[in-house]
């Protein structure tokens, strides 16, 4: 055949293909989540996250020293609350001394230069296991959003540079932005999760904090997954009251939705590879069923290819170690 365009030739060998290769992971595209806890000198195996802890917050401060050695820039934080300080209104989550307050300021005196995000929602402080507050039943907007504001404060004055809001009440971006600008708070970020759907994939996060809903499920804040243009309304909203970066979770079964959000703003957009989707790649390849390293670098490709600049995955550690091979 004498062909006009052989298009294999940019695929002949490993050297052309990584010349002309469209997406690169780089450390710097991971953000790590980190599951902390009380104590001292505990490494806690999530059964259903094999290979990833809960850490005490001694260990959580070595982890991120390796975390930055590795390249990594950014970790975010989930604390498991302690039953007893569970209740209704999430009160534990705006104490000074709480554990989330006292792992940020450990984290920066250790690391000051790695960008600490926190997440806000009620679920580990709540007695219910839902991101709000509880009344006849319903989880109540509002005094939900004013909640998630002392919380944010509460962050910030302990020292994280930015609030990952995950909660999915309208309106809170835009009362933690004012709440920031009033007390003086004018350089912490907000990375919102726009559209974070309602979704089975967070089964393993919830053994992790003990966090899984005490009744009914959280269709009536988090999307219905049958949706795509939803996502674009939720994003736009989050822009105009202030959001600096917008998240989309989970990622591997909404790319559709990372590239949409990606076309529709100017923010940097991020995803959040998710504890169910680390399971699956992880069962998969315990019954040796799936290559996984070979998985892990497919799968978060991909999610930067979709538009994803930032990957939260518990993956992130090992992906470092793949990429610097
Ligand atoms: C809390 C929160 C959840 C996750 C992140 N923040 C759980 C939920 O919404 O039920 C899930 C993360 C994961 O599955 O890895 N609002």
């Amino acid at each position: 055949m004498y062909l006009q365009r052989r298009n294999r030739i940019l695929r002949k060998n490993a050297a052309i293909r990584s010349l002309v290769a469209e997406t690169v992971l780089t450390p710097q595209d991971f953000i790590a989540p980190l599951f902390i806890d009380e104590g001292r000198d505990i490494a806690y195996e999530i059964p259903s996250m094999p290979g990833y802890y809960r850490y005490s917050l001694d260990k959580t401060v070595q982890e991120v020293k390796a975390l930055w050695g590795l390249g990594i820039r950014s970790v975010l934080l989930f604390i498991k609350c302690e039953d007893r300080l569970k209740d209704n209104t999430g009160q534990e989550s705006w104490n000074p001394d709480g554990l989330m307050q006292r792992s940020i300021k450990a984290i920066k005196d250790a690391v000051p230069e790695m960008v600490v995000m926190t997440d806000v929602a009620l679920d580990p402080y709540s007695e219910y296991g839902h991101d709000g507050i509880v009344k006849n039943g319903e989880i109540v907007n509002d005094e939900t959003a004013e909640a998630l504001l002392k919380m944010s404060l509460s962050h910030a004055r302990a020292g994280a540079d930015w609030v990952a809001p995950s909660d999915m009440m309208d309106g809170r971006i835009g009362i933690i932005r004012e709440g920031l600008e009033k007390n003086g708070y004018t350089r912490t970020g907000i990375m919102a999760y726009s559209a974070k759907y309602a979704s089975c994939f967070y089964g393993p996060f919830r053994d992790a904090l003990d966090s899984a809903p005490g009744f009914g499920d959280k269709k009536t804040y988090q999307m219905d997954f049958s949706n795509r243009r939803e996502a674009v309304k939720e994003a736009l909203s989050d822009v105009e009251e202030g959001a600096d970066i917008l998240m989309v979770k989970p990622a591997m079964a909404y790319l559709d939705i990372i590239r949409e959000i990606k076309n529709a703003v100017t923010l940097p957009v991020s995803a959040y590879h998710v504890s169910g989707e680390y399971a699956m790649i992880k069962a998969a390849a315990a019954k040796g069923w799936l290559d996984e390293n070979k998985a892990i670098l497919e799968s978060l490709t991909a999610i930067k290819r979709a538009g994803a600049d930032l990957i939260a995955t518990y993956f992130a550690r090992q992906a470092v170690a793949l990429i610097n091979g």
